[in-house]
């Protein structure tokens, strides 16, 4: 089982553990739509009765929490690198860029032109599972840290906007969000905590972050898995599969900077997967992104087919240094292999 598991979990990060030295870390339109028109600030947004007002439905006003976060957040991690360029918190904003670019946060439904070109393209629709499932690794770990003091305003003084249905399934505020899912807003909170302290080490904060996430994704996993029926089936099981995957990225403590976020996404499927479309055989992706497609569907077979048994033996893998790093050779064959310009 794990000779079968190895090469799956390897091919499902190509491209993230050798991003050269020379990649630029640059916050350019590719990576983050619209970055240069988000808002940065809390004095950017709307204010009544003395709460900042924020919308989480309209694309650049989610994205601004996110740039908050990072520009306050920043100063943590200055001790690793300059620039922010260490700062794990890069992969919220990046997936989020990537569901937008790649038009995941359109109502699938199509019963509105919500987020569609020819509609309201900044328009995220409370239909979109995406979306949903974001809005759990937005408004939680932003409201978490408000309430952890490092946003430098009060905890009742944010207010989100509830979407245009099912308003009681989104928390808006961080007491709302502390009784609705206390568990996953103690975490983010602990991450924040953890942060704060001088003595804390990059692979602690790491960890800290990913039990927050994947507690995220499970409190928005649980209310929304209907939400994959909007979709065609290749596309609902690309949504599954990546839920199991982020699991054994967790495990690996996959480390969330900008670089190697920016670069894995590359691997990832650049639209709605559609019917028809079966890796590894989509003709307009290329084949890395084919690869990477069929690799996570494996994972999630071996992953189902053993009942996270596999999750289990990946977990105590990564604890030693020596798997790790044979993982990262398999890695480097993999990522010649399929793009080899990678060497030139
Ligand atoms: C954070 O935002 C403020 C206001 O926009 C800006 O002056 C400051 O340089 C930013 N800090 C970082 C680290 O980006
Ligand atoms: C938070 O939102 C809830 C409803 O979602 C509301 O009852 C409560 O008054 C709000 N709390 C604050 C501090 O704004």
């Amino acid at each position: 089982m794990l000779s079968l598991l190895a090469p799956s979990a390897c091919v499902l990060l190509v491209g993230c553990m050798f991003v050269s030295s020379a990649e630029v870390f640059s916050l350019s339109d590719q990576y983050l739509p619209l970055w240069n028109e988000t808002p940065g600030q809390f004095s950017d947004y709307s204010v009544e009765n003395g709460k900042y007002i924020i919308d989480p439905w309209v694309y650049p006003k989610r994205m601004g929490m996110y740039k908050i976060l990072l520009n306050k957040t920043a100063n943590y991690f200055e001790k690793f690198a300059p620039d922010n360029e260490q700062n794990f918190l890069w992969g919220l904003p990046l997936q989020h860029g990537w569901q937008y670019k790649t038009g995941r946060l359109v109502d699938p439904t199509r019963m509105t032109d919500c987020g569609y070109e020819s509609g309201d393209r900044l328009c995220i629709s409370v239909d979109s599972w995406w979306a949903d499932m974001n809005y759990f690794l937005c408004a939680l770990p932003f409201l978490a840290a408000v309430d952890s003091g490092i946003m430098g305003i009060s905890s009742n003084q944010v207010l989100l906007l509830p979407p245009s249905k099912d308003q009681t399934k989104f928390c808006l505020n961080v007491s709302s969000c502390q009784s609705s899912f206390p568990s996953t807003m103690r975490k983010w909170n602990a991450l924040y905590k953890h942060l704060q302290s001088p003595s804390s080490s990059f692979k602690d904060l790491l960890k800290y972050l990913w039990e927050a996430h994947v507690s995220s994704l499970k409190d928005g996993y649980k209310i929304f898995e209907d939400r994959l029926e909007y979709y065609s089936k290749p596309e609902a099981g690309f949504g599954k599969d990546w839920c199991v995957v982020l699991d054994y990225l967790a495990a690996a403590s996959f480390p969330t900077i900008f670089s190697t976020v920016s670069e894995f996404q590359q691997a990832l499927p650049p639209r709605v997967l559609v019917d028809g479309d079966k890796a590894p055989f989509i003709s307009d992706f290329t084949d890395l992104q084919n690869i990477v497609l069929l690799g996570l569907n494996l994972l999630y077979k071996v992953d189902s087919s053993t009942g996270s048994l596999s999750l289990t033996i990946w977990k105590i893998l990564m604890k030693t240094q020596a798997a790790k790093m044979l993982l990262l050779e398999i890695f480097e064959a993999i990522l010649v292999i399929f793009n080899p310009t990678f060497l030139g």
